[in-house]
């Protein structure tokens, strides 16, 4: 039986963001369910808003290949995705498309393809910005990920997020020891 590396981020670079929190809360619930874990923080990956021609001009940005490497190596991904105008943030979406730039003799996809993904999100509001999961999904499927069923949004942040370790809601972070278990679990399977 393998044991899972799991990486965690969120779509968020801000000092006290609740995203970042909660990311490192459904890591602790996949380390605790078996899985080896990662937490980065994209605020220390240096990716510049991609451009086709900085990318031709230049290759690709030294933070671009080191979150590269992390995804790589990593089977599986647990995204904090916060939720603006309805959306994913643009600093996730910039991170995901540089990550799905092919650097020469690399496969296709090769960050992407055959991993296994869990959506959480936090706001300070009462949906949890559980309108962007929908569309991080569909990205991250479209880009060969698998994503798991249930996603999990939480609500109301400032209460429910005041440390890196647990959700002060028992019944969200219960959803949370379920969404990490079965990252883990789908993982072994697949391998
Ligand atoms: C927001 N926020 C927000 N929240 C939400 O639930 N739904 C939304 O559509 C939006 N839209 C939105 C747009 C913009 C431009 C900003 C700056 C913010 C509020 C957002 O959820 C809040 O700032 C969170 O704290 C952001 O997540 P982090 O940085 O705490 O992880």
């Amino acid at each position: 039986m393998i044991t899972p590396k799991i990486l965690a981020f969120a779509g968020s670079t801000r000092k006290d963001s609740f995203n970042k929190r909660l990311a490192k809360v459904a890591l602790h619930a996949a380390e605790q369910a078996g899985a080896e874990t990662t937490f980065i923080d994209l605020l220390d990956y240096n990716m510049p808003l991609y451009s086709k021609d900085l990318f031709d001009e230049q290759g690709m940005p030294g933070g671009v290949i080191e979150f590269k490497e992390m995804l790589k190596s990593h089977n599986g991904f647990l995204i904090a995705s916060p939720e603006y105008n309805g959306s994913l943030t643009g600093t996730l979406k910039n991170a995901i498309d540089w990550a799905t730039i092919k650097a020469k003799g690399e496969e296709r996809m090769a960050c992407w393809d055959g991993k296994i993904a869990g959506l959480v999100s936090a706001s300070p509001g009462s949906l949890g910005g559980i309108r962007g999961l929908h569309h991080l999904r569909t990205i991250l499927a479209g880009i060969g990920t698998f994503v798991l069923p249930n996603h999990l949004a939480v609500s109301n942040s400032e209460t429910n997020l005041q440390n890196d370790i647990q959700i002060t809601d028992e019944k969200l972070q219960h959803q949370v020891d379920t969404l990490a278990t079965e990252i883990v679990r789908v993982v072994r399977r697949l391998h």
